[in-house]
């Protein structure tokens, strides 16, 4: 398979052959330690003269892929500003160890920073003493319910609700404190926005979030 004009072994995703080439493309809802979610959009690549989602298609198969042709860009593109229509700024606080990517991707594909917050205010669930949730900052990902689900196996978080009124929210329905939540900091790891982020330290207290040190 030729990626950019480079030969590289067809093995696994696109993705993960454009990844070994070093090539920077967006990928926000692909999480390393989990099965591909498809939901994002922002990894969309021409391959044989298609536009397809690079991380969950196999690269098996696959002869040429270009990561910026003409076609692909400007879809990748047009994703990334509906994406951050999703969102308002960046905050003074910080987000999990993912919260960088979105700004990154922004920036890569010529994507102007959202710079107001969106028009209709969300949800803040500051209940859990280890993380909070503001909808404000969500796009829909899906990464912490997967991360949640499929790596911890616990299933407190889950998405409700379809089209405008889909909504994060914590297994329960009601609060993050009142579910069955093991505060493992999964979720906040996985969070590819600031949606998703650590509450202040506490004497005492850490949320673990795998990844960091
Ligand atoms: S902290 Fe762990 S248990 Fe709680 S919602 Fe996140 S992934 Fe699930
Ligand atoms: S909270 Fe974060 S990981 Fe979960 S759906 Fe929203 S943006 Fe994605
Ligand atoms: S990373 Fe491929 S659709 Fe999200």
């Amino acid at each position: 398979m030729r990626v950019d004009g480079r030969d590289v072994e067809p093995a696994g995703t696109i993705l993960d052959a454009v990844l070994a080439l070093g090539i920077p493309i967006p990928h926000l809802c692909k999480d390393d330690n989990l099965p591909p979610i498809g939901a994002c959009r922002t990894c969309l690549v021409e391959a044989d003269g298609r536009v397809v989602a690079a991380c969950h298609t196999p690269a098996a198969g696959v002869d040429e892929v270009y990561t910026g042709s003409e076609r692909a860009a400007r879809i990748r593109r047009a994703v990334l500003r509906l994406t951050a229509r999703m969102h308002g700024p960046e905050p003074d606080a910080e987000g999990g160890p993912r919260s960088s990517e979105l700004w990154a991707a922004y920036d890569l594909n010529g994507v102007e920073r959202p710079a107001s917050p969106r028009r209709t205010r969300g949800s803040l669930d500051s209940s859990s003493p280890f993380f909070s949730f503001d909808e404000q900052a969500c796009i829909l990902c899906g990464c912490c319910v997967s991360a949640c689900q499929q790596l911890q196996h616990i299933g407190a978080i889950g998405i409700a609700g379809t089209g405008t009124r889909a909504k994060v929210t914590p297994g329960t329905g009601v609060s993050f404190a009142a579910s069955i939540c093991t505060a493992c900091g999964s979720c906040v790891a996985a969070c590819p926005t600031h949606a998703l982020r650590p509450a202040p330290e506490r004497p005492g207290e850490r949320l673990g979030i795998p990844g960091e040190g």
